[in-house]
């Protein structure tokens, strides 16, 4: 039987932090990792400390003082990674360690120099390894999605054998469609032990990321790894926030749950974007700027009447308010609105006068704020006394 619990393991710190361009500091990485447990996360992946001093640091931070989130760290198929990994983890309750080794054709010869046979003995030594640390072992076959099925069974067996009870199928280079990626997790839950969880993790190469992590837990994955803003490797992760609303959003449609605070997407969205300069694009679903902004007339007298019209999504729920953009394309409604809000008395004619204003102003321009706003309205205002004095 399927557990109704999607478990929600977030790589913020460890796949997010591989972006290009991104290098955050011991101090900014235990800050978002707090901001990660008030989210609600069941697992941060706090970093991969053999790679160097400020992750192994990071790690061990994060693990002493993080209470609640289960923290994570990566490891390859190497002693001395799964050492290190076990010692940054030392002080947390529940510690996972993770380990990985690549599986399809091209990494095993290319990347790894390593035959299929000598693969599986290397999966098989450091699950097994990894398990005299912590109980909590997860086993990643990077590049799953480019592997051959049938050999993928037999590392995913040992894997198993050896004692992970998380298995992971990453589309690590983003290749991966949907009904693809469906079958895969698909058949390889079928062959694993039920308390051994499937977990997705995928890549955004094809823009396909959140899309095929649901497959995935269409197909009984209850795990998936994400991060914040779906910052990652090359065109990222599948977005946290993305992936958690959606299963929120439309639970009539899944019947599953996760412990998210949803509440608190949105301000961990800004931390993550301020402490790693990624600027998150306007039209972001969920967090972008634009997500919850309404500005042709249409869609803005629909909101007035009934704001189900044009959003099912509640903003306020995931930390954001929603905006009735005044722009060129906004209508009469979304003016007097906001002038009721600023407290500003107006006549028809004023009304139709600035909303001439605003859409001159607006013409190739960005949306109108409300210190511009009150600028137009001072004008219309002053012409309109100068007009009933005669001048
Ligand atoms: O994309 C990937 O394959 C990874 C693994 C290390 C889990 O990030
Ligand atoms: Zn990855």
């Amino acid at each position: 039987m399927e557990s109704n619990h999607v478990v929600i393991f977030d790589t913020t710190l460890r796949d997010g932090e591989q972006s290009p361009g991104v290098a955050l500091t011991v101090a900014e990485k235990v800050e978002i990792a707090h901001q990660l447990n008030r989210l609600g996360v069941d697992i941060i992946e706090a970093g991969f400390p053999i790679s160097g001093q400020t992750d192994f640091q990071a790690v061990r931070e994060i693990a002493d003082q993080i209470r609640g989130s289960r923290i994570a760290a990566l490891a390859r198929c190497e002693a001395a990674d799964v050492e290190a990994a076990a010692k940054a983890l030392e002080s947390a309750p529940n510690p996972r360690l993770h380990v990985f080794i690549a599986t399809s054709a091209v990494h095993m010869k290319s990347k790894l120099n390593l035959t299929p046979g000598e693969v599986l003995v290397r999966v098989e030594r450091f699950v097994r390894e990894a398990r005299q640390y912590v109980d909590d072992v997860e086993f990643s076959a990077e590049d799953a999605t480019r592997s051959d099925p049938a050999f993928l069974a037999e590392v995913i067996d040992t894997a198993v054998g050896a004692g992970a009870r998380t298995i992971n199928l990453p589309d690590t280079v983003g290749f991966a469609m949907g009904a693809e990626y469906g079958a895969l997790i698909g058949s390889m839950r079928s062959r694993v032990p039920d308390d051994v969880i499937i977990s997705v993790h995928c890549h955004d190469d094809l823009g396909l990321a959140v899309a095929n992590s649901l497959a995935g837990v269409q197909a009984g994955a209850r795990q998936v790894e994400v991060a914040v803003n779906g910052i990652g490797e090359r065109a990222g992760n599948a977005a946290l926030e993305e992936v958690a609303v959606a299963l929120s959003a439309r639970a009539d449609h899944w019947g599953l749950s996760h412990q998210l605070n949803l509440n608190e997407v949105y301000r961990t969205s800004q931390l993550v974007s301020r402490l790693t300069g990624m600027m998150i694009q306007a039209n972001k679903a969920i967090v972008g700027q634009n997500a919850f902004r309404h500005e042709s007339g249409i869609h803005q007298d629909g909101m007035l009447k009934d704001p189900q019209t044009y959003e099912f999504l509640d903003a306020h729920s995931l930390g954001q308010g929603s905006l009735l953009v005044l722009g060129k394309h906004s209508g009469r409604h979304a003016l007097r609105e906001r002038l009721e809000k600023m407290g500003i008395a107006y006549s028809q004619d004023d009304l139709r006068q600035m909303q001439n204003h605003i859409k001159r102003m607006a013409e190739g321009k960005r949306a109108i704020d409300d210190q511009e706003l009150f600028g137009i309205w001072q004008q219309v205002a002053r012409q309109a006394a100068g007009d009933a004095h005669g001048v």
